[in-house]
């Protein structure tokens, strides 16, 4: 998908944003004193003093234990991954924070490895249904995890600011896929039927497009890929769980835990 217009000065207000993603407390189990905590750190954060130029350097200062947690499971798994030949594919994508990740860490690791694609499937719109087998959260509904609209063209305008601060910035080599991936998982094997998975990251959360795209890419995976998962064994997503247990089996592989997070998990194909 192509940045129709690199120009992001139209955004909706903060309020309108706000009001039209959910409340996600229920993914991260955030108290009422943390919620609060963080709202008055986003207020310190709105009103940074440090001069245009210099911002971006000092991201740092804002990051969280949990977002550097985030960050440092991902490196823990792509470090894996750079002696395996194949894309990296994301399911489930939202804002994009692991696609600009991945873009980054092939910048360090791996900078002229241009075969490296990174493919982000999503509807950019939520949930598009949800299924009995997805449990009674709160947050398991329709249009849960929404985005602003037109938000995959920001989001293309920020993987090319990542791709262009690397090596063979002429070849593109992230791809975002809009739409339902039940069907957009099809369709883009079918186009693309030389594609070998060396890492997919499950994020959507629920049961029926976990379990599609999983058995889609189960015959694209070899030996050291790796599968990973943001929801393995919670009790509010328990659909991911479930196709897991359908299309692979829990008993027949390692399912590993990672020191960074709580919540995160990952299988290395053997
Ligand atoms: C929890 S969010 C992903 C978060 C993201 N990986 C991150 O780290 O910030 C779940 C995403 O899955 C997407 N999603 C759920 N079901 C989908 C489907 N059938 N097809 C495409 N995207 C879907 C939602 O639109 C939402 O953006």
């Amino acid at each position: 998908m192509k940045a129709k217009n690199a120009n992001v000065e139209c955004r909706p207000s903060r309020e309108k944003i706000n009001r039209r993603t959910p409340d996600i407390k229920a993914k991260w189990n955030a108290s009422k004193s943390e919620r609060d905590l963080r709202a008055s750190f986003y207020k310190t954060f709105s009103q940074c003093p440090i001069p245009e130029n210099e911002v971006l350097q000092n991201l740092g200062l804002f990051i969280s234990r949990q977002n550097l947690s985030q960050i440092l499971f991902i490196n823990e798994i792509y470090e894996q991954i750079v002696p395996v030949h194949g894309v990296i594919m994301e399911f489930g994508v939202r804002w994009g924070r692991n696609i600009a990740l991945y873009n980054s860490l092939r910048g360090i690791y791996e900078p002229f490895n241009h075969n490296r694609k990174v493919i982000g499937f999503d509807t950019f719109e939520g949930f598009p249904t949800v299924h009995a087998k997805d449990g009674a959260s709160e947050i398991i509904d329709v249009g849960s995890y929404g985005v602003t609209p037109d938000y995959e063209q920001y989001l293309s305008v920020v993987i090319d600011y990542h791709e262009k601060e690397s090596p063979i910035s002429n070849i593109k080599k992230t791809e975002l896929v809009k739409g339902d991936a039940t069907v957009t998982i099809e369709r883009y094997l079918s186009n693309n039927p030389e594609t070998i998975v060396a890492f997919a990251y499950f994020d959507f959360d629920i049961y029926e497009p976990t379990k599609a795209c999983l058995s889609a890419i189960k015959s694209r995976l070899t030996k050291g890929s790796i599968i990973g998962f943001d929801e393995l064994n919670h009790h509010d997503y328990p659909g991911e769980t479930l196709a897991l247990k359908e299309v692979i089996g829990i008993g027949s592989c390692r399912i590993r835990h990672s020191r960074y997070s709580p919540t995160q998990s990952y299988i290395v194909i053997e």
